[in-house]
């Protein structure tokens, strides 16, 4: 079934560009979303997280120019977006053309200047946009594995998830970590991906969620977020003046057993963000443990954990986000908590295959109930990372 529908998209995409451009494409490229298990808010503090690569995907199909001119099409817009390797800049990058371009320039810096060649690049893609699933780290990721190959700039898999997210932070403005582009770089089919935000290790746990006939629900609440917005950037300051009335250089030095001190030391409200960050990332390292030791069930306790954390701690929550997770627990998911930056976007449960109707009915009712947007209610499953189709 997703081979089929990923050679859908696929020729969709390699047909999209033929139709924009007029030729066919050198080859076409893919990279996924992402949903993160557990593990928020860490990448930037240093920390642990453990992510999926999702079954939904970014296509590029791309071929290389003669000239210098980078030209970017979208099925989701319209209008070809026309720039030059020697004018990118990223202050003149706005709007959906500023993730390919950004991903272009961010590569250019460290390129030797005039070795590279123009490429035109159309994309579609099957990734919820503003769901809080990394749409944007799926362009990203997509572009700078296709330019990486056209350009032969033979750079490995971390360093694209650095390039991404570098287009990231200073071409869409939005200070963000490594976590979406690793995930969409490094994700594996059946496997969360044990990631050490420090060293940039990554590892490969197997889920065993189709063994145990277990799912993961995705419930997107429908209501926006945006990271190059106030409140994740103050939320990441926040952890930074932590980081530094505890005298250490990031959260990550902190252990639970800091927080008695960190208490004395930190005001009420860099307490409690720091607290969420320290009990985070120990929940990463527990979640991982116990799944490896007891099974994929064994999660759910420190989804909720992870989710009260994020609510009362961290304060990113929302209350179409706490009713998601409220009413899945309520009916039958053995875990949920919001998942991505926060402020809006998805929240995730693990559910039993048989319970799947009545949690996906429940939440359908208390939305209507509260008089909240209908939230759309998907599973996912977790797939390969980045690659190339064709
Ligand atoms: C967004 C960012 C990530 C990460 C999460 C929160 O998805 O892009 O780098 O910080 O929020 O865990």
């Amino acid at each position: 079934m997703s081979g089929f529908l990923r050679e859908g998209l696929v020729r969709q995409g390699t047909d999209y560009f033929t139709r924009e451009f007029g030729v066919a494409p050198d080859g076409a490229w893919s990279a996924p979303g992402r949903v993160n298990v557990i593990g928020e808010h860490t990448d930037y503090n240093d920390g642990f997280a453990f992510p999926i690569a999702i079954d939904k995907r970014t296509v590029v199909a791309a071929r290389s120019r003669g000239d210098r001119i980078l030209r970017v099409a979208s099925s989701a817009f319209s209008g070809v977006v026309e720039s030059n390797l020697d004018k990118l800049n990223p202050e003149d990058l706005k709007g959906w053309a500023a993730y390919p371009l950004g991903v272009a320039w961010a590569l250019v810096q460290d390129a030797p200047a005039g070795t590279l060649t123009g490429v035109d690049l159309a994309l579609s893609s099957d990734v919820p946009a503003g769901a809080g699933l990394s749409s944007s780290a799926a362009v990203e990721c997509a572009v700078a594995l296709a330019l990486n190959e056209l350009w032969k700039l033979g750079l490995g898999r971390q360093a694209l998830a650095r390039i991404g997210q570098l287009a990231e932070n200073r071409v869409v403005g939005a200070p963000t970590g490594i976590m979406d582009q690793s995930a969409s770089l490094l994700g594996e089919p059946d496997h969360g991906l044990l990631l050490d935000c420090q060293s940039l290790q990554a590892e490969s746990v197997p889920l065993g969620f189709a063994a145990a006939e277990l799912g993961l629900l995705v419930i997107d609440t429908r209501t926006s977020h945006s990271h190059a917005d106030g409140g994740y950037a103050s939320r990441r300051r926040s952890c930074e003046d932590g980081a530094k009335a505890m005298g250490v250089s990031s959260l990550r030095a902190l252990g639970p057993e800091d927080l008695p001190r960190a208490a004395g030391v930190l005001d009420g409200e860099t307490f409690r963000r720091v607290r969420h960050v320290v009990t985070e990332n120990q929940r990463v390292l527990d979640t991982v443990a116990a799944l490896r030791a007891e099974g994929p069930a064994a999660v759910g306790p420190f989804l909720n954990a992870s989710h009260a954390s994020m609510r009362d701690d961290f304060e990113i929550s929302t209350p179409e986000l706490d009713l998601a997770v409220s009413a899945a627990q309520a009916f039958g998911a053995l875990g949920a908590r919001m998942t991505g930056g926060g402020f809006g976007g998805a929240a995730i449960a693990l559910v039993r295959n048989s319970d799947t109707p009545r949690v996906k009915d429940g939440i359908a009712r208390e939305f209507a109930r509260a008089g909240f947007t209908a939230p759309r209610v998907f599973p996912v499953s977790a797939s390969a990372g980045a690659r190339r189709e064709e």
